[in-house]
């Protein structure tokens, strides 16, 4: 719904913008994150006109919004920046109602609503609508400011580092405070931040900028997992993905292709299969790979027929992983049923994968290697910034 196509700002001589496209789909949260000076202000002004693209066009719905009157514009969009702009001689009431107000909306409805915004960023009506923002302490303005954003219910939210000033408590509530807003009110929020932890908390997807350009602009997870390349591998942080375990997968680490046996298979067969490729589990699957069970080592024992069949010995309804089930569920799945192993499945019962107990702890020590090579490049860097 917002775009933008082949967006270029110069300064005089000083390009700040090259060749900028992206959109913003309707109820997705983008983060523009990047270096200071890289361009993330100047692109949140660009979209509420208060700075004009030198080149290319910001769409809004397909229109371009140079057609637009700014006024009108302006009063479809929320604003948030880090020094509230909260109007000083004018109440909490006042700062937040002043633009619905302007738009001509009926006075009781909007007070309705000021009241339920002011509750929902978590200011007590009562306590605090007749007070001057000099009698808010700096998480209470920026709640206020974040109420006022959405004051008129407008489609776009535009928010400029409006958390970044605030203590990391604080810092933190807001966020998990427009979570919860975003989540009730769905709307198409654009928000620069510096920090990381920020934006993997509250973009749907991330947009990293270096010097006036976009080097990658994807999800959390993909940015993680996938950085597009050594400048964004730095800015993310290499241990980073570990403090968001969740986002790690089955189909991230899981073996691609198990060993498996066909259901009809006989106890002699599935005993050398074993041998052969040195497994102690085999994943049953019939003609078209769909997991039928799981058949052991310790599902044979003495006194059976070689000839018998597997499919009257073996587990029939294995536990099973899905290749989106985080680190976390697959832990969870194989210690609470003490299992060596999981099979990945998808949604119709196709096997993709297998998840040993092995490659589980293989990943998880492979963060300690991370973290050390991390803090051992620190040290390295010290040491050079030292001898300068
Ligand atoms: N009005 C202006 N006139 C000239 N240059 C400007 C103007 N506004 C911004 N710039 C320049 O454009 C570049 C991008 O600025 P911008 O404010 O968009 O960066 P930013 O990514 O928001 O940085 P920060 O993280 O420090 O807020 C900078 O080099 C800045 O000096
Ligand atoms: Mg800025």
């Amino acid at each position: 719904m917002l775009e933008f196509r082949n967006v270029e700002k110069h300064f005089g001589s000083n390009t700040v913008l090259h060749n900028i496209n992206f959109t913003v789909n309707k109820s997705e949260v983008v983060v523009l994150i990047g270096a200071s000076g890289c361009g993330k202000t100047t692109c949140l002004k660009m979209i509420n006109r208060l700075i004009a693209p030198s080149q290319g066009q910001i769409l809004i719905d397909g229109k371009d919004i140079q057609q637009t009157d700014p006024i009108e514009l302006r009063r479809t969009m929320g604003y948030v920046i880090q020094q509230t702009g909260l109007f000083p001689h004018m109440t909490i009431r006042e700062n937040i109602e002043i633009i619905p107000r302007l738009g001509g909306k009926d006075p009781e409805e909007i007070a309705a609503r000021t009241a339920e915004l002011m509750r929902m960023v978590g200011l007590d009506p009562d306590k605090f609508l007749y007070r001057y923002p000099s009698q808010l302490s700096g998480g209470q303005q920026q709640r206020i400011g974040v109420a006022r954003a959405f004051a008129t219910d407008p489609d776009i939210i535009l928010m400029d580092e409006p958390f970044s000033t605030l203590d990391p408590i604080t810092r933190s509530q807001l966020q998990d405070e427009l979570v919860e807003l975003q989540q009730k009110l769905k709307k198409s929020i654009i928000f620069v931040t510096h920090d990381m932890d920020e934006a993997v908390k509250l973009a749907d997807r991330i947009c990293i900028m270096d010097k006036g350009e976009i080097v990658q602009f994807d999800t959390p997870e993909n940015i993680l997992k996938r950085p597009a390349n050594e400048f964004v591998r730095d800015f993310v942080g290499r241990k980073r993905i570990w403090s968001q375990p969740e986002l790690i997968r089955a189909q991230d680490i899981m073996i691609n292709n198990p060993v498996t046996v066909r259901q009809d298979a006989t106890v002699l067969r599935a005993a050398q299969r074993m041998r052969l490729r040195n497994v102690d589990s085999l994943m049953v699957v019939d003609e078209n790979h769909k997991l039928q069970g799981v058949f052991r080592l310790s599902d044979l024992h003495p006194g059976m027929s070689g000839q018998d069949p597997i499919s009257g010995l073996m587990s029939s309804e294995p536990v099973t992983a899905r290749p989106e089930d985080s680190i976390i569920a697959m832990l969870t799945m194989l210690n609470r049923d003490s299992l060596p192993n999981l099979p990945v499945v998808e949604e119709d019962g196709t096997l993709v994968g297998l998840i040993t107990k092995s490659s589980l702890v293989s990943t998880l020590s492979q963060q300690f290697i991370d973290m050390e090579e991390a803090a051992a490049n620190a040290e390295a860097a010290e040491v050079e910034g030292g001898a300068k």
